[in-house]
């Protein structure tokens, strides 16, 4: 989004380094920073550079604090282990950046009720109880912003809730999760082992506390519901969300997919139907050449389709402490522009949606060579159509494994009709074309 000037009427020019030219306000926002983590520390690094000195670093929580003090915070940052020094400080501002459900949301709900706004990246705690807490904020008049709860660094939300906001959106798919995409990037592009891709994307920081969120689906569905409520204005829980891991991937299925230009991505799907909306989180794959298949490491995408725009793609970095860090500053930025009007972003009223899951798809499907009279015979009586390997001598037998693309199907019937097989002796994915 353009850069436009504050609307203050006492503002001070300011170029900053990168040569862009904005207004400042002069009224100072005094910060607090809850959680010093990976994010929380890129914040306060941006907050100490004095780029925006209309943000002013007051307060720094975090549990045993004394081991996180930082020589190049400034001295008249306060370092507390105590909630109730924030909730009785003077901040104007909590920025949350611990995550989880509890104990934030209790502490965002009573910073809210003493008059402070809160900017959060918390995806599930938004998810959960976004809107609760988005009456609490309209109550007070004070504002609450998530923009860095959905792909990091990359703007989306505000981009469907104002850059597209003369589209009716009927579509969304994207890459919301920048570990899965890190961990799935590099098991193609390097050729490593899922615990390598994973040991290292928890180091450079982007996996959650807990990486099996990550890995589940979890974080990418509670995003989803973020976006989807922002996109459609319906409201969704991210446990109505269908989400598949991206265990089980192998070397073997991205060679297949290589063979068809093709490359497995954890995707994110919304899209209207006549009674709500469909929505899915699942590995799947994509065309290489295609904006989904395009994002590497970290990298988020999402594809929005309007009905009157057609496609939009946003793409950058989705998770890691600079990314995300930008995008609470911005977010900060907001709300010292307009401390106490423009509320809360979120739909206070949006009604449930009625929710569906499991788009219909072309599957590709590994199974063992040995099984292949067994799946093709459970395949023929579902009526599912095969597409390739119509015959054993088309079956591909290497390492035992047998490899088949099907027509037009959900997983979930794919599913039901290899469930007299082993558990575990087979895997399918869906493809997007
Ligand atoms: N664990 C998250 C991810 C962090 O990998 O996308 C950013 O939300």
């Amino acid at each position: 989004m353009a850069i436009t000037s504050f609307t203050s009427p006492v503002s001070a020019s300011l170029r900053r380094p990168q040569g862009r030219v904005v207004d400042v306000p002069t009224a100072v926002r005094k910060v607090a920073l809850l959680g010093f983590g990976t994010v929380g520390s890129a914040v306060a690094e941006i907050l100490c550079s004095k780029t925006f000195p209309q943000l002013q670093l007051t307060y720094i929580f975090n549990r045993n604090v004394a081991r996180k003090r930082q020589p190049w915070v400034p001295s008249d940052v306060r370092w507390t282990d105590n909630i109730e020094d924030i909730l009785a400080s003077d901040a104007d501002v909590v920025v949350e950046l611990m995550g989880g459900l509890d104990p934030a949301g209790e502490w965002l709900e009573l910073a809210l009720r003493a008059g402070k706004c809160v900017v959060t990246a918390n995806k599930h705690l938004i998810a959960t109880r976004g809107q609760e807490l988005a009456r609490v904020a309209h109550q007070y008049g004070r504002r609450l912003e998530y923009g860095a709860s959905v792909a990091g660094g990359v703007p989306v939300l505000n981009a469907v809730a104002a850059g597209l906001a003369g589209d009716p959106l009927l579509r969304l798919q994207g890459v919301l999760n920048g570990t899965c995409n890190y961990i799935l990037s590099n098991m193609d592009a390097k050729g490593l082992s899922f615990e390598e891709a994973l040991q290292q994307a928890q180091a450079l920081g982007y996996a959650e506390a807990d990486p099996s969120d990550d890995v589940n689906g979890v974080d990418a569905a509670c995003k989803l519901a973020i976006l989807a409520q922002t996109s459609f204005g319906l409201s969704v829980a991210p446990q109505q969300i269908l989400a598949r891991s991206i265990l089980g991937i192998t070397a073997e299925d991205f060679q297949q997919a290589r063979k068809r230009a093709l490359t497995i991505r954890q995707v994110s799907s919304a899209e209207r139907t006549k009674d709500g909306l469909r929505l899915s989180v699942q590995p799947t794959m994509v065309r290489s050449d295609a904006p989904l298949g395009q994002v590497r490491d970290n990298q988020n995408v999402l594809v929005t389709t309007g009905q009157w725009g057609g496609e939009t793609i946003f793409a950058g970095r989705g998770a890691g402490g600079g990314p995300t860090a930008v995008a609470v500053v911005s977010d900060l930025l907001a709300v010292a522009r307009h401390h106490d009007s423009g509320a809360a972003r979120a739909h206070l009223d949006a009604p449930d949606a009625q929710v569906e899951g499991d788009f219909v798809r072309p599957h590709y499907l590994r199974a063992q060579s040995a099984e292949f009279a067994e799946v093709m015979h459970a395949l023929e009586c579902a009526g599912i159509q095969i597409e390739e390997s119509s015959g054993p001598s088309r079956w591909e037998k290497a390492n035992g494994s047998a490899f088949v693309f099907v027509g037009d199907c959900t997983t979930a019937a794919l599913e039901s009709a290899l469930k007299n097989l082993g558990s575990g002796s087979w895997f399918c994915l869906p493809i997007c074309r």
